[in-house]
């Protein structure tokens, strides 16, 4: 089962690293002295760039930084657009990033780790809208209900190679994805309403979460979707 590596030094790649709640967790992983490999759309000195949403861009990062022990899928978009005026092209955007990138870089590091016969750990990023919808956003609420199931999918299809996968679903977390919409009149209310521990999240809180289900602390852990969110879930 699980080969527990103690509290060794891992190297872990982290998407969506330039932003938000992906340059949290990187800037967590190092502190606890992990080696992190950063990656974003954006990319930059200490980010590499990698389109999530293009297979052959996941296989040319994982040849070009070696052995890898862990992944956090951090990148995503989210569009705030009604259903009946919502065109292919975004709700095709949000699944792309949001599922298809989730999936590809699962199975680009699952590939390496079976091919190694080493263990690996993933988290991927859900949302509170993976089980519970809010109005206006039906491509990005599908697209984390499709990243929970995923999660329990693939988790039990490489139980069997010691590969543990699971998620985190985030509540409303202050970042610049939620900036735009705190900038909306009665957003940050209504938004701070909806969590019965009467805060927003900060990008720490999902860090910690994280960092948690990389751990040995989490080795008989797979397949979950943590909620992360204040409570927000409990209603
Ligand atoms: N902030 C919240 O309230 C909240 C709540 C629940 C879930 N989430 C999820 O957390 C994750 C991180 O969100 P955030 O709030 O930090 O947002 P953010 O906008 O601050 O960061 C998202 C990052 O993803 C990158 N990205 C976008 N498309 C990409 C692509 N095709 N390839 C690679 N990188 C790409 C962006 O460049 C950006 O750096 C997302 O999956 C989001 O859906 C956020």
């Amino acid at each position: 089962m699980f080969e527990a590596k103690g509290n060794d030094m891992r190297r872990i790649l982290v998407t969506g690293a330039a932003s938000g709640i992906g340059a949290a967790v990187a800037a967590a992983l190092d502190s606890q002295g992990h080696a992190v490999v950063r990656a974003d759309l954006r990319g930059s000195a200490d980010v590499q760039q990698l389109d999530v949403g293009d297979p052959a861009q996941w296989s040319a990062l994982v040849a070009a930084n070696g052995a890898l022990d862990g992944l956090v899928n951090c990148a995503g978009v989210r569009i705030r657009t009604a259903l009946v005026e919502l065109d292919l092209d975004e709700w095709d955007h949000v699944m792309r990033v949001n599922l298809t990138g989730t999936f590809l870089g699962v199975q680009a590091l699952a590939r390496t780790w079976i091919a190694a016969g080493t263990p690996g750990a993933v988290v991927n990023i859900g949302s509170t809208t993976s089980f519970s919808a809010v109005p206006g956003q039906p491509h990005y609420c599908a697209s984390k209900a499709g990243v929970a199931m995923f999660t329990k999918a693939a988790a039990l299809e490489l139980a069997e190679h010691n590969i543990r996968i699971n998620a985190v679903a985030p509540g409303p977390i202050v970042t610049p994805m939620l900036q735009t919409r705190l900038d909306e009149p009665g957003q940050r209310e209504w938004l701070t309403s909806q969590v019965p521990l009467g805060r927003l999240g900060r990008t720490d809180d999902v860090a910690a979460a994280i960092s948690f289900l990389l751990s040995d602390a989490a080795s008989f852990i797979t397949g979950v979707t943590l909620a992360v969110d204040g409570g927000w879930l409990t209603r």
